[in-house]
């Protein structure tokens, strides 16, 4: 069983070793390994249980470490980086060669970010190479918000987990990409949409797909093993009844429901607090003694449109409202 603890220079040794380790970031726990050395990128694929077509994510200590890892940085990208890392932003640049084609699941750019978290700052810091990162769940599952989440799911398969409490953001980064000069959302998420055109101008939005060339889009992902039934909770109680039923709001509260199944994202209605609430909360309606779990989508404004995305890839195809059909 992993041991659980606060240690840098363990998760430097079991690096250095060419082990993975899951490290804490702002957004979601990470499964990290060297991103220069094949066989601990092979150890993260078999950990997570991840098809190979999936690529990841490599995580650097600063921009000044962006040269090592992309070939070329188009000006939008370098006003993103320079105003928003460390944080919940990645990019998505034309891949240096010492990056191995397995990261990136054989496409030509690599997907990169500076996680904000002191610890994982400081190892990364004290690294000579960077780190592929994906999220620390076996694949397809919900991402984890604390080194509980990732020993509960993980916990047989690796030797050290680097505790940093629970993320403060939540949900995962944004992706960005460049086509035709064009920056692209390939992921919304930590980083909201608003802020990065603010920054660099109009974008778009990559619809979700089942296309394996953009498998972070792919429709059915963060999925509990419950039934998640997007849309009206009060007529979705009315539907089906109560009976086995839980329920993931925004901010109300539903009388006709005992209270013990019944979990709000954010009594207050913030959309930052829900962010930061939505794993954990979808995890422990998971963990209760029911069939499904009804939820509901939030504001589509700022981290909403992150949150709903993964409330809808959460349903898969159980959503019954219309949501946006884009990539939200
Ligand atoms: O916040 C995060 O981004 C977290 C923390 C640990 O940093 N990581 C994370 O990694 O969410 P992961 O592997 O769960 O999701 C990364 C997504 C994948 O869905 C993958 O398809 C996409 O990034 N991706 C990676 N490289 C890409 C590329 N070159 N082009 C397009 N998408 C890419
Ligand atoms: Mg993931």
């Amino acid at each position: 069983m992993a041991e659980i603890g606060t240690d840098i220079q363990k998760a430097v040794d079991e690096l250095n070793r060419g082990n993975v380790v899951a490290v804490p970031t702002e957004t979601v726990y990470g499964l990290a390994g060297n991103a220069f050395d094949v066989t601990a990128v092979a150890k993260i694929f078999e950990v997570k249980r991840r098809p190979s077509f999936d690529p990841l994510i490599v995580h650097i200590a600063s921009y000044d470490c962006l040269d090592s890892v992309v070939r070329r940085i188009p000006e939008p990208a370098r006003i993103l980086a320079q105003a928003l890392w460390p944080g919940p932003l990645t990019l998505v640049l034309p891949k240096a060669d010492e990056i191995p084609e397995l990261v990136t699941s054989g496409l030509s750019t690599v997907a990169v970010r500076v996680p904000d978290h002191p610890l994982t700052a400081k190892l990364l810091a004290t690294l000579s190479f960077p780190l592929a990162c994906p999220s620390a769940n076996p694949f397809g599952y919900i991402s984890p918000t604390s080194a509980q989440h990732v020993a509960d799911q993980l916990g047989e398969a690796i030797n050290y987990i680097l505790d940093g409490g629970s993320c403060k953001v939540g949900i995962e980064s944004t992706i960005v990409g460049f086509e035709d000069g064009q920056a692209v959302i390939y992921r919304p998420g930590g980083v909201p949409v608003e802020s990065i055109e603010h920054l660099i101008g109009k974008t778009s939005m990559k619809s979700m797909s089942d296309s394996p060339l953009a498998p972070g889009m792919l429709k059915s992902h963060y999925s509990p093993s419950k039934s998640l039934i997007l849309g009206n909770i009060s007529e979705l109680l009315d539907q089906y009844g109560h009976e086995q039923v839980g329920v993931l709001s925004f901010s109300r509260y539903f009388e006709q429901l005992d209270h013990g199944y019944q979990i709000q994202l954010s009594p207050t209605g913030n959309l930052t607090e829900a962010a930061q609430n939505l794993f954990a909360s979808l995890r422990k309606l998971d963990s209760m003694n029911i069939r499904y779990i009804f939820a509901e989508t939030v504001p589509e404004q700022g981290l909403g449109i992150a949150i709903n995305n993964r409330l809808k890839r959460a349903a898969g195809g159980n959503a019954q409202i219309n949501v946006r059909k884009e990539c939200s």
